[in-house]
This record gives C-alpha cells, structure tokens and sequence, in this order.
C-alpha cells in the first residue's frame, strides 16, 4: 500500500480535499464544459467558483474559450461541479493530468458525469449548431487513459476500479434517453451519434474524414474520450453531448455544394449562439437524472 504523496490517487484526494474546505456542498453531478460552452457555468446558484491554479495538481488550460474554474453550487435544485474549461492532450498534457479533474469529480461525490465538447460533423446531414447525444466513442489517440498501474481506490461504486473493465455501455441509455426525451419536449432534435477522438491539435484531412465515415464515426473531436474512459473506470454513469460547431473536413453543409475551411473563431460562435439551446435541455435534465 503505497501512501507517497506523488501517487494520482493521493494528488486526486489532495485536489478534492481543498475543494470540501471551499464548500460544504457535496455535489452529485459533475459537469464538464467544451470550448464555446464555458458560460453554462454562469446558471449555476450559489455558487463557489475556484480557479484551477488554486486547486492543487490541477492542469490549466491554454486553449481560448477555456476558462478554468471550478464552479459548485446548484442547478434546479441539484448539487452540481461544473468545470468550466478543460486541459487537452494536445496542448502537451499527459493522460493522467487530462483526466486529473475527472478523478477529483468522482472522489467528491459525482456519481453521474455530463460531458460536453464541440465537434465537427462527419455525418452529412447534421446540422452546424445541433446537439448530438454521443452513444459510443472510437479513440484513435494512440493512447489510454487508464494505462499505468491499476488504482482500485478510484472505485466510486462497488465492482469499479478493475484492471480490466467494460465499455460496452459507456455511454448511459438512460441518460441519453432522457435527454431525446426532453429535446423533444422542447421541440428540437436530439440526434445520437459516434464520437471519435484524434489527439489534434490539426482538424483532420478530407481524406482522414472518409476513412472516419468509413469506420462508423459521426464527430470527430480532440476530447472527452480520455475521460469518459477514467470516469467508467470509477463507476460513474457518463452522458456525453456534442455540439456541432462545423462539418468536418471535405464535409459539405446540409444543403450546400461544397465544404467550408474550419478555424476555431467558428468553433467559439456557434458556441454562443447554440448556447441557449444547450443551456435549456441542460437545466431540465439534470433534476430528471438526478431522479433516479
Ligand atoms: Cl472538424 N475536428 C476535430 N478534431 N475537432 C473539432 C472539429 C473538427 N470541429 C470542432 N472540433
């Protein structure tokens, strides 16, 4: 039994440690926010915002449109962690740092994670700016979140925290069902979709694009794979919402001829301009999964 204050599991319990000396809240849900999406964090009510350079060993952010704190409070009466802004393999972050903030999530308490990211759309008639529930995700990052010793103490509910474990259900039918649901109720469409991850920091090649299609991929991103992998390694039930800020490369608009370059300045205004959107379906959900 190793206790050095160098081990993950002991810099995770560090980081949540300093979080409960914040706040007496014990949040039940966590949510990570992607790029354009930072400002749902502003819905949260009483809330405690810490910066991630307070947190001890938690990564920061480089990227725009990523802010950095941690925001606990409610949402429609529901005890919330809401990280507003995330770290990226691609900005030269190691697995266990990308992650470091999932683990914290579950060591306070979340047993349900919501994560967000904007992404390009590979399926030719998704529209830009849509909502996607991610069904299940291909990782084509070259790496594993979980590779290293096994840490079974990251077990948040019992039968988590194995060597080897499951992801034939990663992504929540009850969640995303709730979530169709209530889309529907607000009269728009939830699609579902296959979520696949490149480490970036390049948008991909047309060429990249068809062979993506060609394995089942509905979005590509640079995100969320890494975590959703170390969050069902704790146990926690995963919804994971995409929203699409751009077709993919060589991806035409619904309706048009040809495709559009990508550049991130897009990213970030269908971003804001989706958000209204994604605030609502967020704000209904979340008491329904807390429900259960
Ligand atoms: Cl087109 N590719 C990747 N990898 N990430 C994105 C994206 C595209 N659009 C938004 N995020």
């Amino acid at each position: 039994e190793t206790t050095k204050t160098t081990d993950l599991y002991s810099k995770a319990q560090a980081a949540a440690n300093y979080i409960r000396n914040k706040t007496p809240l014990l949040p039940s849900l966590g949510i990570i926010l992607g790029s354009g999406l930072g400002n749902f964090a502003t819905h949260v009510k009483s809330a405690t915002r810490i910066p991630y350079a307070d947190i001890p060993h938690f990564p920061q952010s480089t990227v725009v449109g990523h802010s950095g704190h941690l925001v606990l409070g409610t949402i429609a009466g529901v005890s919330v962690a809401v990280m507003q802004g995330r770290v990226h393999a691609y900005e030269g972050y190691s697995m266990d740092q990308v992650t470091f903030p999932t683990r914290v999530l579950g060591l306070l308490g979340c047993k349900t994670l919501i994560v967000t990211n904007a992404a390009g759309g590979i399926r030719t008639n998704l529209a830009q700016g849509s909502i996607v529930a991610i069904s299940d995700h291909i990782n084509l990052t070259g790496t594993n979140a979980a590779l290293g010793p096994n840490e079974p103490r990251f077990a948040m509910v019992p039968g988590a925290g194995q060597r080897f474990f499951d992801m034939s259900t990663a992504y929540s039918l009850r969640l995303r069902t709730l979530a169709i649901e209530e889309a529907a109720r607000q009269e728009f469409l939830l699609t579902e979709g296959v979520y696949l991850a490149v480490v970036g920091p390049s948008f991909e090649t047309p060429a990249e694009i068809r062979a993506f299609r060609a394995l089942g991929a509905d979005l590509v991103g640079m995100s969320t794979v890494h975590e959703v992998i170390v969050a069902r390694h704790m146990g926690l039930e995963v919804l994971g919402l995409s929203l699409v800020t751009n077709m993919a490369a060589g991806v035409p608009a619904y309706g048009e001829e040809k495709a559009d370059t990508i550049d991130h300045e897009d990213v970030m205004e269908i971003g804001r301009n989706a958000e209204k959107q994604f605030t609502c379906l967020l704000t209904a959900l979340i008491p329904q999964i807390a429900a259960e």
